[in-house]
């Protein structure tokens, strides 16, 4: 394995291996991210219109996916700046490949399995998170937070300055992921859900352009790394 200070150029060979990357939800991927959505809050209605949501402007999704990877197709990987990871594990993270998660140039999506999804309205100076849900079967493998991070760098492209959401006062593992990444609760909305009455919390950052946001997301991104960092790297 070599480092070139910040940035990592690898290839992955190996038998069939698992890419994990995100990149933004296409209409192609409305039934696996349905399916998803129903899964998570299926006691919510009604669903999400995802053909609606994908053409609203203001509304952006975007989709971790599993992809298998074949010895003949190398990935490319680069490190978050001042990494110096030299970890092993069974996934490349793409999450750090802006320039292919801005521009939608990952590969095909025929054999991809989305694991999780995540969606934000900006409005004004504001990134409303709409939604986050990892599938059942991947939860509490790093999936939430790589969403989460990816979520926070699109948000602060689109120039938005705050990001906030809501979460069932009931659900802890949200609000636990959520307080990782700089949320605090700033209000109670009593009643707000409307199956059960449960009330809403309502959290909210700083300012995620400020350096203080950004030098702490800089420093999950890089702990991230580190611990889901690419095995049988080679370059
Ligand atoms: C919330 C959710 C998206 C988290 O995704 P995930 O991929 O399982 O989470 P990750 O593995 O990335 O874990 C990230 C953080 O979430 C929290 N978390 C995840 N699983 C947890 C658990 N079982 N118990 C406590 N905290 C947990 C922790 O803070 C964790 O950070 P840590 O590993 O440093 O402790 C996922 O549980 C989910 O889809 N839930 C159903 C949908 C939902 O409730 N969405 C939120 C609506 S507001």
């Amino acid at each position: 394995m070599c480092y070139n200070n910040s940035r990592v150029n690898a290839h992955f060979w190996g038998m069939k291996n698992l890419v994990c990357y995100v990149r933004s939800m296409r209409q192609e991927d409305i039934a696996q991210v349905a399916k998803i959505d129903r899964e998570a809050f299926s006691t919510q209605l009604p669903p999400p219109d995802f053909h609606y949501e994908l053409r609203n402007k203001v509304a952006h999704y975007i989709v971790a996916c599993d992809k298998a990877e074949n010895s003949s197709n190398p990935v490319n990987l680069e490190a978050p700046s001042g990494n110096n990871s030299t970890g092993l594990s069974a996934r490349l993270i793409n999450l750090f490949r802006r320039r292919h998660f801005v521009n939608n140039e990952l590969p095909p999506t025929s054999a991809e399995d989305i694991t999780g999804f995540a969606g934000f309205w900006v409005i004004a100076n504001e990134a409303h998170i709409t939604s986050i849900a990892v599938r059942e079967a991947h939860r509490h493998q790093s999936i939430g937070e790589l969403l989460m991070i990816s979520v926070l760098d699109r948000a602060k492209e689109l120039k938005a300055h705050m990001a906030t959401l809501e979460v069932r006062a009931s659900n802890a593992i949200a609000q636990s992921l959520y307080t990782k990444y700089g949320f605090t609760q700033v209000g109670i909305r009593r009643g707000y859900y409307t199956d059960n009455r449960e009330d809403g919390i309502l959290m909210s950052t700083q300012d995620i352009t400020s350096a203080a946001f950004q030098a702490r997301l800089q420093h999950l991104k890089q702990a991230y790394y580190r611990k889901n960092a690419p095995s049988q790297l080679v370059c």
